[in-house]
């Protein structure tokens, strides 16, 4: 059994953060993504695994949504290179797999079948956390040995997914986000998949957005008679490619965090409820309520941070408020009289208040950034 791990794509709905970074390496209490998939497919006993990467560029590809010829900047590889090494930090032994252009799931899967070597491979998208691991799901695989198993899970937008239809524990239909969803079941980003997916996307044509959907092959799997199992999962899934979904995932995790404090806390601080601090962190006159964590090397003084919040290594926060919230690395926030909350704010970002004149807002925002003013 190996691993494939798609860690490509274009991040369109985390912009701007997903013009500087790829979306797997988005942090989620302040460790990224892709690393909670890798320490997964390390304690099924998975060892070889192909990472899916693509060269930085940007190219045009219509919009999925209207259709409209959009430039994109494709995922840099030699970032997730850096972060993810050789893999042997995780247990695993990585190889690259190269994609020319986001071209679908199913030509990720195409590109790898000399890697796959006739194995049986676990398929795991590289922004996709999920509660239980994938052990389980492995296992069951190995047991029951059918040609291929997806997993889903009841979501409140099944329009946004791909969306199965069952008839009993069957498989009848896939469709990848239809108008009108025959079911609210999702498809997790983990499939489990033998030999006989190659000739499935092999079989294939692209989808009206350009790529090769992986729903379709699995739907030819369907239609060609193979054993496509399905196993609706009970933990909770987060596939975490909007804000919203990002921030409930970093409050998962949160909810199980082991406190440690590794920085100094002054006297006149209060500490309450599961805090993680980093080592060379100074907190002075702060009040911090867990569960959150700060990284290393951040400094946080006359502030508020509350529960669900995951603050970036050398971040500084004075005379502010946080909660709920995600600052990434080196990011700065200071003399902000309202509470920040429920929001994403990038690498090295300032947010200030300032006593110059004219008194007015003074923006200076990436492309795609959104603020809200209370
Ligand atoms: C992809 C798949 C979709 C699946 C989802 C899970 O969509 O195409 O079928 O439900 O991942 O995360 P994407 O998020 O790439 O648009």
């Amino acid at each position: 059994m190996k691993a494939l791990v798609l860690a490509g794509g274009r991040g369109t709905r985390l912009r701007p953060i997903t013009h500087t970074r790829a979306k797997q390496l988005v942090p989620v209490a302040n460790k990224p993504v892709l690393y909670y998939g890798l320490e997964a497919i390390a304690a099924a006993g998975i060892r070889e695994v192909g990472i899916v990467v693509s060269d930085p560029r940007e190219m045009l590809k219509p919009d999925h949504r209207t259709g409209e010829l959009v430039t994109v900047l494709v995922n840099s590889q030699a970032e997730i290179r850096a972060a993810v090494g050789d893999g042997s930090r995780f247990g695993l032994k990585v190889t690259y797999i190269e994609q020319e252009a986001p071209l679908g799931l199913a030509h990720a899967v195409k590109i790898s079948e000399e890697f796959m070597a006739g194995d049986s491979f676990v398929m795991y998208l590289g922004d996709n956390l999920i509660k239980d691991g994938v052990s389980p799901f492995v296992r069951e695989f190995e047991r029951e040995a059918p040609d291929a198993q997806i997993l889903l899970a009841k979501v409140a937008r099944p329009w946004e997914f791909g969306v199965a239809e069952l008839d009993g524990e069957r498989v009848v239909r896939l469709e990848e986000k239809p108008r009108e969803p025959r079911s609210d079941l999702a498809l997790v980003g983990v499939y489990l998949f033998t030999k006989s997916i190659f000739d499935a996307v092999r079989a294939i044509q692209p989808s009206a957005r350009g790529e090769l959907e992986i729903t379709d092959a699995i739907q030819h799997l369907i239609n060609t008679g193979r054993n496509v199992r399905s196993h609706v999962i009970r933990g909770w899934w987060k596939d975490t490619g909007r804000v919203e979904d990002l921030l409930e995932a970093n409050r998962i995790v949160l909810a199980d965090l082991q406190p440690s404090i590794e920085g100094t806390v002054d006297e006149e601080s209060v500490v309450e409820g599961p805090v993680h601090i980093g080592p060379g962190t100074v907190v002075e006159r702060s009040h911090l309520r867990g569960p959150l964590v700060i990284g290393a090397n951040a400094r946080v003084s006359d502030a508020y941070i509350g529960p669900f919040s995951a603050i970036g290594e050398g971040v500084t926060l004075s005379e502010c408020e946080v909660e709920h919230s995600i600052v990434l690395d080196h990011s700065e926030i200071r003399g902000i009289a309202g509470r920040i909350e429920s929001s994403l704010i990038g690498r090295e970002v300032v947010v200030c208040s300032t006593d110059a004149r004219p008194s007015a807002h003074r923006l200076m925002l990436g492309d795609s950034s959104r603020v809200e003013l209370a």
